[in-house]
Protein backbone atom coordinates (compact mmCIF):
# COMPACT_ATOMS: atom_id res chain seq x y z
CA UNK A 1 0.00 0.00 0.00
CA UNK A 2 1.35 3.47 -0.85
CA UNK A 3 0.89 6.60 1.16
CA UNK A 4 -0.76 6.99 4.27
CA UNK A 5 -3.12 3.57 5.41
CA UNK A 6 -6.32 4.32 6.68
CA UNK A 7 -5.20 3.25 10.12
CA UNK A 8 -2.58 6.17 10.40
CA UNK A 9 -5.28 8.69 9.39
CA UNK A 10 -7.12 7.83 12.65
CA UNK A 11 -4.12 7.69 14.63
CA UNK A 12 -2.39 11.36 13.09
CA UNK A 13 -6.00 12.81 13.60
CA UNK A 14 -6.77 11.40 16.73
CA UNK A 15 -10.34 10.10 15.76
CA UNK A 16 -9.90 6.86 17.37
CA UNK A 17 -10.00 8.04 20.65
CA UNK A 18 -13.32 9.31 20.39
CA UNK A 19 -15.00 6.12 20.23
CA UNK A 20 -14.86 3.91 23.08
CA UNK A 21 -15.79 0.36 22.99
CA UNK A 22 -18.86 -0.05 25.45
CA UNK A 23 -17.02 -3.41 26.34
CA UNK A 24 -15.48 -3.45 29.44
CA UNK A 25 -12.49 -4.58 29.98
CA UNK A 26 -13.21 -8.31 31.50
CA UNK A 27 -15.27 -9.15 28.39
CA UNK A 28 -12.74 -7.82 26.12
CA UNK A 29 -9.35 -9.50 27.98
CA UNK A 30 -11.19 -12.25 29.80
CA UNK A 31 -7.74 -13.57 31.00
CA UNK A 32 -7.02 -10.17 33.05
CA UNK A 33 -8.58 -11.16 36.74
CA UNK A 34 -6.51 -9.10 38.41
CA UNK A 35 -3.26 -7.29 38.48
CA UNK A 36 0.26 -9.12 37.80
CA UNK A 37 2.81 -9.09 40.07
CA UNK A 38 5.78 -7.10 39.54
CA UNK A 39 7.39 -3.94 39.80
CA UNK A 40 5.74 -0.87 38.59
CA UNK A 41 6.84 3.16 38.07
CA UNK A 42 5.49 5.23 41.10
CA UNK A 43 7.38 8.22 39.28
CA UNK A 44 11.28 9.28 38.10
CA UNK A 45 13.29 10.17 40.16
CA UNK A 46 13.61 13.41 38.84
CA UNK A 47 9.97 13.96 40.07
CA UNK A 48 10.63 13.61 43.80
CA UNK A 49 12.76 15.88 45.28
CA UNK A 50 13.80 15.31 48.77
CA UNK A 51 10.56 16.16 50.95
CA UNK A 52 8.04 15.74 48.36
CA UNK A 53 5.12 14.22 49.20
CA UNK A 54 2.94 13.33 45.94
CA UNK A 55 -0.37 11.95 45.42
CA UNK A 56 -0.84 8.73 42.77
CA UNK A 57 -3.41 6.55 41.41
CA UNK A 58 -2.41 2.86 40.32
CA UNK A 59 -3.66 -0.61 40.61
CA UNK A 60 -7.06 0.44 41.69
CA UNK A 61 -6.37 2.54 44.84
CA UNK A 62 -4.89 5.57 45.89
CA UNK A 63 -1.31 5.67 47.01
CA UNK A 64 1.16 8.44 48.28
CA UNK A 65 4.73 8.79 46.98
CA UNK A 66 7.08 10.75 49.31
CA UNK A 67 10.96 11.02 49.83
CA UNK A 68 12.67 11.12 53.21
CA UNK A 69 15.44 13.76 54.17
CA UNK A 70 17.78 10.73 54.27
CA UNK A 71 17.00 10.54 50.49
CA UNK A 72 15.04 6.68 50.71
CA UNK A 73 11.38 6.86 48.47
CA UNK A 74 8.15 5.13 49.93
CA UNK A 75 5.38 3.71 47.98
CA UNK A 76 2.50 3.53 50.64
CA UNK A 77 -0.94 3.88 50.83
CA UNK A 78 -3.15 6.43 51.08
CA UNK A 79 -5.38 6.93 53.34
CA UNK A 80 -4.50 7.52 57.51
CA UNK A 81 -5.52 4.81 59.63
CA UNK A 82 -6.73 7.11 62.09
CA UNK A 83 -9.49 9.14 60.39
CA UNK A 84 -8.62 8.43 56.86
CA UNK A 85 -7.54 11.79 55.25
CA UNK A 86 -5.08 11.36 52.09
CA UNK A 87 -1.70 12.14 53.02
CA UNK A 88 -0.97 13.32 49.06
CA UNK A 89 -2.95 16.00 50.07
CA UNK A 90 -0.82 18.36 52.38
CA UNK A 91 0.92 15.35 54.31
CA UNK A 92 4.56 16.63 54.98
CA UNK A 93 8.14 14.39 55.21
CA UNK A 94 9.58 14.88 58.47
CA UNK A 95 12.92 13.72 58.97
CA UNK A 96 12.46 9.99 57.58
CA UNK A 97 8.54 9.71 58.55
CA UNK A 98 5.87 11.14 56.88
CA UNK A 99 3.03 13.30 58.76
CA UNK A 100 -0.78 13.10 57.97
CA UNK A 101 -2.33 17.14 57.29
CA UNK A 102 -5.60 15.88 59.21
CA UNK A 103 -4.39 15.90 62.93
CA UNK A 104 -0.57 15.22 62.12
CA UNK A 105 -0.39 11.53 63.30
CA UNK A 106 3.39 10.41 62.03
CA UNK A 107 3.95 7.60 60.26
CA UNK A 108 7.62 5.83 59.70
CA UNK A 109 8.55 4.19 55.89
CA UNK A 110 7.14 1.05 57.08
CA UNK A 111 3.69 2.17 57.17
CA UNK A 112 4.01 2.27 61.21
CA UNK A 113 2.26 4.92 63.81
CA UNK A 114 5.50 6.63 65.54
CA UNK A 115 3.78 9.73 66.91
CA UNK A 116 0.55 11.15 68.06
CA UNK A 117 1.79 15.03 68.95
CA UNK A 118 -0.68 15.45 71.16
CA UNK A 119 -0.46 12.70 73.41
CA UNK A 120 2.63 11.04 75.24
CA UNK A 121 1.25 7.68 73.37
CA UNK A 122 1.21 5.99 69.86
CA UNK A 123 -1.13 3.60 68.40
CA UNK A 124 0.81 0.78 67.33
CA UNK A 125 -2.69 -1.11 65.29
CA UNK A 126 -2.62 2.36 63.07
CA UNK A 127 -0.53 0.77 60.45
CA UNK A 128 -0.48 2.39 56.45
CA UNK A 129 0.52 -0.78 53.94
CA UNK A 130 3.46 -0.21 52.59
CA UNK A 131 5.62 -1.53 49.30
CA UNK A 132 8.78 -2.38 48.94
CA UNK A 133 10.58 0.54 46.89
CA UNK A 134 13.49 0.89 45.28
CA UNK A 135 15.40 3.80 43.26
CA UNK A 136 16.89 2.33 40.35
CA UNK A 137 17.71 3.78 36.80
CA UNK A 138 16.34 7.10 37.29
CA UNK A 139 12.62 5.65 38.57
CA UNK A 140 11.00 4.97 41.90
CA UNK A 141 9.63 1.52 41.86
CA UNK A 142 7.69 -0.22 44.21
CA UNK A 143 6.99 -4.00 43.98
CA UNK A 144 3.32 -5.05 44.33
CA UNK A 145 2.07 -8.50 44.97
CA UNK A 146 -1.49 -9.52 45.52
CA UNK A 147 -0.96 -11.72 48.40
CA UNK A 148 1.76 -9.13 49.58
CA UNK A 149 4.87 -11.54 48.80
CA UNK A 150 8.38 -10.31 48.94
CA UNK A 151 9.80 -8.82 45.62
CA UNK A 152 10.26 -11.68 43.44
CA UNK A 153 13.43 -10.47 41.17
CA UNK A 154 15.32 -7.41 41.34
CA UNK A 155 15.31 -4.53 38.86
CA UNK A 156 18.64 -5.05 36.69
CA UNK A 157 21.00 -2.03 36.75
CA UNK A 158 20.81 0.08 33.20
CA UNK A 159 24.69 0.63 32.29
CA UNK A 160 24.15 3.48 29.88
CA UNK A 161 21.84 5.65 32.44
CA UNK A 162 23.71 8.13 33.37
CA UNK A 163 26.56 7.59 31.22
CA UNK A 164 27.73 10.76 30.37
CA UNK A 165 28.47 9.54 26.64
CA UNK A 166 24.55 9.07 26.52
CA UNK A 167 22.19 11.51 26.30
CA UNK A 168 19.60 12.05 29.16
CA UNK A 169 16.19 10.37 29.48
CA UNK A 170 13.51 11.44 26.93
CA UNK A 171 10.14 10.88 28.45
CA UNK A 172 7.04 9.71 26.61
CA UNK A 173 3.85 9.09 27.99
CA UNK A 174 0.29 7.95 27.13
CA UNK A 175 -2.92 6.05 28.44
CA UNK A 176 -3.81 2.57 27.08
CA UNK A 177 -6.63 1.41 27.00
CA UNK A 178 -5.44 -2.56 27.48
CA UNK A 179 -3.58 -4.38 30.10
CA UNK A 180 0.08 -4.05 29.68
CA UNK A 181 -0.03 -8.15 28.21
CA UNK A 182 -1.50 -6.55 25.11
CA UNK A 183 1.02 -4.22 24.61
CA UNK A 184 4.17 -6.55 25.31
CA UNK A 185 2.47 -8.91 22.61
CA UNK A 186 3.17 -6.63 20.35
CA UNK A 187 6.85 -6.70 20.95
CA UNK A 188 7.30 -10.37 19.30
CA UNK A 189 4.69 -8.95 16.54
CA UNK A 190 6.84 -8.12 13.80
CA UNK A 191 4.88 -8.06 10.73
CA UNK A 192 2.85 -5.37 12.70
CA UNK A 193 5.67 -2.96 12.11
CA UNK A 194 4.77 -3.11 8.14
CA UNK A 195 1.03 -3.20 8.80
CA UNK A 196 0.90 -0.81 11.02
CA UNK A 197 3.93 1.36 11.02
CA UNK A 198 4.95 1.12 7.38
CA UNK A 199 8.40 -0.49 8.15
CA UNK A 200 9.71 -1.30 5.23
CA UNK A 201 12.07 -4.13 6.46
CA UNK A 202 11.18 -6.29 9.07
CA UNK A 203 14.25 -7.19 11.79
CA UNK A 204 14.48 -11.11 11.54
CA UNK A 205 13.87 -12.76 14.47
CA UNK A 206 16.96 -14.80 15.82
CA UNK A 207 15.15 -15.66 19.39
CA UNK A 208 12.71 -15.32 21.27
CA UNK A 209 13.59 -16.82 25.07
CA UNK A 210 11.67 -16.90 28.23
CA UNK A 211 13.70 -17.87 31.50
CA UNK A 212 11.16 -17.40 35.10
CA UNK A 213 10.50 -13.91 35.41
CA UNK A 214 12.62 -12.51 31.93
CA UNK A 215 11.80 -12.35 28.56
CA UNK A 216 14.07 -12.17 25.69
CA UNK A 217 14.27 -11.16 22.36
CA UNK A 218 17.16 -11.09 20.04
CA UNK A 219 16.43 -9.86 16.41
CA UNK A 220 18.73 -8.68 13.03
CA UNK A 221 17.57 -5.63 11.82
CA UNK A 222 19.22 -3.88 8.46
CA UNK A 223 18.93 -0.13 8.25
CA UNK A 224 18.99 1.74 4.72
CA UNK A 225 21.10 4.62 4.71
CA UNK A 226 22.45 7.17 1.84
CA UNK A 227 25.63 4.60 1.64
CA UNK A 228 23.24 1.34 1.47
CA UNK A 229 22.09 -0.65 3.67
CA UNK A 230 23.95 -1.61 7.19
CA UNK A 231 23.23 -4.50 9.56
CA UNK A 232 21.85 -4.03 13.02
CA UNK A 233 20.04 -4.68 15.99
CA UNK A 234 17.29 -4.60 18.50
CA UNK A 235 17.48 -6.80 21.75
CA UNK A 236 15.19 -6.08 24.10
CA UNK A 237 14.70 -7.93 27.66
CA UNK A 238 11.40 -7.71 29.89
CA UNK A 239 10.67 -8.24 33.41
CA UNK A 240 7.17 -9.06 34.24
CA UNK A 241 4.73 -6.16 33.41
CA UNK A 242 6.35 -3.02 34.76
CA UNK A 243 9.73 -3.06 33.24
CA UNK A 244 11.63 -3.58 30.04
CA UNK A 245 14.62 -2.37 28.03
CA UNK A 246 15.09 -2.13 24.16
CA UNK A 247 18.66 -1.71 22.64
CA UNK A 248 19.48 -0.81 19.01
CA UNK A 249 22.55 -1.48 17.75
CA UNK A 250 23.73 -0.30 14.31
CA UNK A 251 23.94 2.92 12.52
CA UNK A 252 23.11 4.67 15.82
CA UNK A 253 23.05 3.60 19.53
CA UNK A 254 19.52 3.81 21.16
CA UNK A 255 18.14 2.93 24.47
CA UNK A 256 14.57 2.84 25.30
CA UNK A 257 13.27 1.78 28.73
CA UNK A 258 9.63 0.79 28.55
CA UNK A 259 7.45 0.97 31.99
CA UNK A 260 3.92 0.25 32.43
CA UNK A 261 1.53 1.15 35.20
CA UNK A 262 -2.07 -0.34 35.61
CA UNK A 263 -3.83 2.65 36.52
CA UNK A 264 -6.99 0.28 36.56
CA UNK A 265 -8.57 -2.32 35.11
CA UNK A 266 -9.61 -0.09 31.72
CA UNK A 267 -6.56 1.88 31.78
CA UNK A 268 -2.56 1.59 31.51
CA UNK A 269 -0.18 4.14 31.52
CA UNK A 270 2.55 3.60 29.11
CA UNK A 271 5.91 5.21 29.15
CA UNK A 272 9.32 5.30 26.74
CA UNK A 273 12.68 6.89 28.66
CA UNK A 274 14.90 6.79 25.75
CA UNK A 275 18.24 7.94 25.65
CA UNK A 276 20.99 7.93 22.60
CA UNK A 277 24.60 7.45 22.85
CA UNK A 278 26.28 10.85 21.63
CA UNK A 279 27.51 11.13 18.49
CA UNK A 280 30.70 12.82 19.62
CA UNK A 281 31.58 15.56 21.61
CA UNK A 282 32.00 18.77 19.37
CA UNK A 283 29.22 20.71 19.18
CA UNK A 284 28.70 19.52 15.51
CA UNK A 285 28.25 15.80 17.37
CA UNK A 286 25.96 17.21 19.87
CA UNK A 287 23.92 19.29 17.36
CA UNK A 288 23.69 15.62 15.35
CA UNK A 289 22.89 13.90 17.76
CA UNK A 290 19.83 16.33 18.98
CA UNK A 291 18.96 16.33 15.59
CA UNK A 292 18.57 12.33 15.54
CA UNK A 293 17.04 12.03 19.40
CA UNK A 294 14.51 14.54 17.42
CA UNK A 295 13.99 12.10 14.47
CA UNK A 296 13.54 9.05 17.05
CA UNK A 297 11.11 10.84 18.79
CA UNK A 298 8.97 11.70 16.26
CA UNK A 299 9.08 8.10 14.62
CA UNK A 300 7.99 6.83 18.77
CA UNK A 301 5.31 9.01 18.68
CA UNK A 302 4.05 8.21 15.49
CA UNK A 303 4.08 4.10 16.04
CA UNK A 304 2.81 4.87 19.60
CA UNK A 305 -0.08 6.72 18.56
CA UNK A 306 -0.57 4.29 15.67
CA UNK A 307 -0.05 1.55 17.90
CA UNK A 308 -2.90 3.23 20.68
CA UNK A 309 -5.39 2.78 17.25
CA UNK A 310 -5.32 -1.00 17.56
CA UNK A 311 -5.31 -1.32 21.59
CA UNK A 312 -7.76 0.75 22.65
CA UNK A 313 -10.06 -1.29 20.53
CA UNK A 314 -9.04 -4.60 20.05
CA UNK A 315 -9.90 -7.54 21.88
CA UNK A 316 -8.13 -10.46 23.28
CA UNK A 317 -8.39 -14.02 21.22
CA UNK A 318 -7.98 -16.63 23.33
CA UNK A 319 -7.24 -19.38 20.50
CA UNK A 320 -5.73 -17.13 18.09
CA UNK A 321 -5.27 -18.82 14.36
CA UNK A 322 -2.00 -17.55 13.44
CA UNK A 323 0.59 -18.41 10.64
CA UNK A 324 3.56 -20.08 10.74
CA UNK A 325 5.96 -17.19 11.81
CA UNK A 326 3.73 -15.75 15.21
CA UNK A 327 5.45 -19.10 17.51
CA UNK A 328 7.13 -16.49 19.49
CA UNK A 329 3.48 -14.88 20.61
CA UNK A 330 2.09 -18.31 21.87
CA UNK A 331 5.60 -18.61 23.97
CA UNK A 332 5.10 -14.94 25.44
CA UNK A 333 1.21 -15.82 26.67
CA UNK A 334 2.58 -18.81 28.37
CA UNK A 335 5.04 -16.57 30.15
CA UNK A 336 2.83 -14.07 30.99
CA UNK A 337 0.24 -15.64 32.65
CA UNK A 338 2.74 -17.10 35.32
CA UNK A 339 2.32 -13.34 36.76
CA UNK A 340 -1.59 -13.42 37.62
CA UNK A 341 -2.62 -14.79 40.98
CA UNK A 342 -5.32 -13.88 43.08
CA UNK A 343 -5.70 -12.86 46.49
CA UNK A 344 -6.39 -8.68 46.73
CA UNK A 345 -10.09 -7.90 46.58
CA UNK A 346 -9.11 -4.25 45.21
CA UNK A 347 -6.71 -5.89 43.02
CA UNK A 348 -9.38 -8.04 41.29
CA UNK A 349 -11.33 -7.60 38.14
CA UNK A 350 -14.68 -8.66 39.11
S1 LIG B 1 -6.67 11.45 59.83
FE1 LIG B 1 -4.54 11.33 59.85
S2 LIG B 1 -3.99 12.10 61.73
FE2 LIG B 1 -6.13 12.13 61.80
FE1 LIG C 1 3.97 -1.07 17.41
Amino acid sequence: MSGETPLQVLARTGAAASEPSRMRSIERFPYYTSFPFSWYRACTSADLAPGAVKPLRYLNRDLVVWRGEDGAPHVMDAYCPHLGAHLGFGGRVAGCEIVCPFHWWQFDGEGRNTKIPYLETRNSSARIPAYPTVERNGFVFFWYHPRGEAPLWEIPIVAEHGDPGWTPYHEAKWRVRAPWQELAENGPDFVHLRTVHGAVRVPELEAYEVDGWLARLRARVTFDTPRGPRPGRIDTDSWGAGFGVARFTGIIDALFVAVNTPIDFETTEVSFHYSIRKLGDSAEDLERTKRVGEALIRDLEKQEAEDIVIFDHKIHVPHPKLSGVEAPIVKFRAWAKQFYVDGDPRGTNA
